[in-house]
């Protein structure tokens, strides 16, 4: 078991990486303030994990809400129902929430978890590779709206997240690709030689392979952890950890949210940020290949989806939370692991891209 931690003073906490976590109260127990705790899980992960969780928290009161499974369900809504759930048990300010479950869950339980009786502590349990990699850490905690994804929401920070590698074991393997490109993001942010590692690493990733999967978490979760705590509220640095995800957010909103996973969204969004920095002169064309290289050896999108305009694209690229008085900001490459955050790009050049890398085209 390894443990990183996110530093951010008081408010500091705890990244459990390991196997077989989940069933080990050990790792829950001191981060649980008062005796009432509510699980909420969702109908796929629950029968997998939740009997094994609740057994780790028998010392508490704990109950469980399972919510319907898919992005679909990311909505105020939902939040709705575990405030319906929390006030029907008379849950107090002391009450700790968990989420068991990839990135969806945690988004909606941290959101609850920041928002019923202005703030109750919650604990990150996640399930998917994506979530263990990225949403699980971080403090970032929203819903959609249907004009735009994650539109509402709150910075609130877990006491620890406890990532179990061993629930990767149970995950499709198209949910491994979708991890694996928010892996892949932080090696074109951040880290050319991650970026290597990853180039010669993809197939045992892709494998499974226990210890190169628990090494890429690691070193994620190491690149996340500093850029949050050097920037937690995202007034500078913590906007490149949005690499692709203008573009991406447009796809998810613009097909229909959970048509494409987050993560293929992302994928494919990189690569137009990638190509979009070539047509603006900086990264080289030969290092826009590579990165196409490994997005398609990691089993994800490359192309925006043709049934999408340039148009369309441009307009649901504009309901950003990087827009500042109306321009548009961009995550953009110099390098493989040098990524900038800019308005100084063409127009016109995002809507050539957009056409160029579709899909059939
Ligand atoms: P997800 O939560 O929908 O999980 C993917 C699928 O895998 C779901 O069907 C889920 O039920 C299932 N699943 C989860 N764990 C499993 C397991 N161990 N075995 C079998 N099936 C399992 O999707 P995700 O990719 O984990 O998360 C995507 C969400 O995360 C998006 O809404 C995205 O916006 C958000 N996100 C948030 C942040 C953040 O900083 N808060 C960062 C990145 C992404
Ligand atoms: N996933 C982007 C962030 O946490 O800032």
């Amino acid at each position: 078991m390894n443990t990183l931690s996110v530093d951010l003073g008081e408010r500091s906490y705890p990244i459990y990486i390991g196997g077989n976590l989940i069933s080990d109260p050990q790792y829950l127990a001191p981060h649980i303030r008062g005796r009432k705790v509510m699980v909420v899980s969702n109908e796929t992960v629950a029968p997998l994990y939740l009997d094994m969780l609740m057994a780790a928290l028998s010392e508490f009161d704990a109950s469980s809400l399972i919510l319907p499974d898919g992005e679909e369900y990311k909505t105020l809504e939902t939040v709705n129902r575990i405030f319906d759930a929390l006030l029907e048990q008379h849950y107090d300010r002391h009450a700790t929430l968990i989420a068991l479950g990839g990135g969806v869950i945690g988004d909606i339980t941290g959101f609850a978890a920041a928002t019923y009786q202005r703030g109750i502590n919650f604990i990150q349990v996640p399930t998917t590779l994506l979530a263990q990699v990225d949403s699980s850490v971080g403090g970032k905690t929203g819903v959609n709206h249907p004009l735009g994804k994650n539109m509402i929401g709150a910075f609130h920070q877990p006491q620890c997240v406890i990532s179990d590698t061993d629930t990767l074991d149970t995950l499709d393997d198209r949910e491994l690709s979708a991890g694996l490109a928010e892996v892949i993001k932080y090696g074109l942010i951040n880290d050319k030689g991650f970026f290597s590692w990853l180039e010669d690493n993809m197939q045992l990733l892709l494998q499974r392979d226990p210890h190169t999967l628990t090494r890429a978490i690691q070193l994620s979760c190491q690149h996340k952890a500093d850029i949050v705590a050097a920037d937690e509220k995202e007034q500078g640095k913590r906007a490149l950890l949005n690499l692709g995800h203008t573009f991406g957010h447009a796809i998810e909103t613009g097909m229909g949210y959970g048509r494409w996973l987050h993560g293929e969204a992302v994928a494919a969004g990189m690569l137009l940020a990638a190509a979009l920095s070539n047509a603006m002169g900086w990264i080289k064309a030969s290092d826009v290949a590579r990165i196409e290289t490994l997005l398609k050896l990691a089993g994800l999108p490359v192309r925006a989806p043709s049934s999408m305009s340039a148009q369309q694209f441009v307009d649901l690229m504009s309901v950003d939370k990087k827009v500042i008085d109306g321009t548009m900001r961009l995550v953009l490459l110099q390098d493989i692991g040098h990524a900038i955050i800019t308005d100084e790009f063409d127009p016109d050049r995002v809507l050539e891209i957009l056409d160029e890398y579709r899909e059939n085209a």
